[in-house]
């Protein structure tokens, strides 16, 4: 059996608009309780034995919505960014963007270049936030990365939606109807100890049956 003394688990963080459209928001105050969300989940990973969390924030399909909710999100990126970079630093979580570089604003290119700048050194938890992502065009580059453990999608659906298309082929999958603005901490610890109930067989036999 694979041991490996990495966590990694990867979200798809799904359910932003509908949350809003059900209380009468409208979609951008979904992306900002969003964006509180994702607060919650880095501060209680690593309490949950979670050594990497990569987070998919943004899909290159994404950019044909229109253009009014494209660029609230954009700013709301650059803005967590801005916001989170010193106490990430402090709690020892090194973050960097993945996805594609050359279509996003340069408001935002300047914020994840301090951002990971500034978090350069942590050592206790990977972040990595995926925009402009698509998990096809980085196999066809050969940017991979660790294979994930668990994936998490939030919001109902269940599908992959072009995320870790390569990384999650032994991933163990955790989907929840809860949209993600109301993902807590409890949630996400309830979906790692499901994680350490499961049994992984890589393709082999269960492990008590094994000799
Ligand atoms: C996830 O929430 C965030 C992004 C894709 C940017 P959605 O915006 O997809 O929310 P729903 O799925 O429409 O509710
Ligand atoms: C996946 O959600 C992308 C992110 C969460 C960033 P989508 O809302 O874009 O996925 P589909 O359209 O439901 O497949
Ligand atoms: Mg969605």
């Amino acid at each position: 059996m694979r041991q490996s003394t990495s966590f990694h688990v990867a979200i798809v963080m799904d359910g932003n608009g509908r949350w809003a459209t059900r209380r009468g928001l409208p979609r951008a105050a979904g992306h900002r309780a969003g964006a509180e969300a994702v607060r919650r989940a880095v501060e209680i990973a690593p309490g949950c034995g979670i050594s990497a969390l990569t987070l998919y924030a943004f899909s290159s399909d994404n950019w044909t919505r229109p253009a009014a909710e494209v660029s609230v999100l954009m700013r709301l990126f650059a803005r967590y960014l801005r916001k989170e970079t010193a106490e990430l630093a402090e709690k020892g979580v090194k973050l960097t963007v993945i996805g594609r570089r050359d279509r996003l604003p340069r408001s935002l290119l300047d914020a994840i270049t301090a951002a990971e700048q500034g978090t350069a050194r942590g050592t206790k938890l990977e972040l990595r936030i995926a925009v402009d992502y698509s998990a096809r065009a980085a196999i066809q580059r050969g940017d991979l990365l660790p294979d994930v453990d668990l994936l998490i999608r939030t919001g109902g659906e269940q599908r992959l939606s072009d995320f870790l298309l390569w990384e999650c082929a032994y991933a163990e999958l955790w989907f929840t109807d809860r949209m993600w603005p109301d993902f807590g901490a409890a949630h996400l610890a309830a979906a790692v100890h499901e994680f350490h109930s499961r049994d992984r067989r890589f393709g082999g036999l269960p492990t008590r049956e094994a000799v």
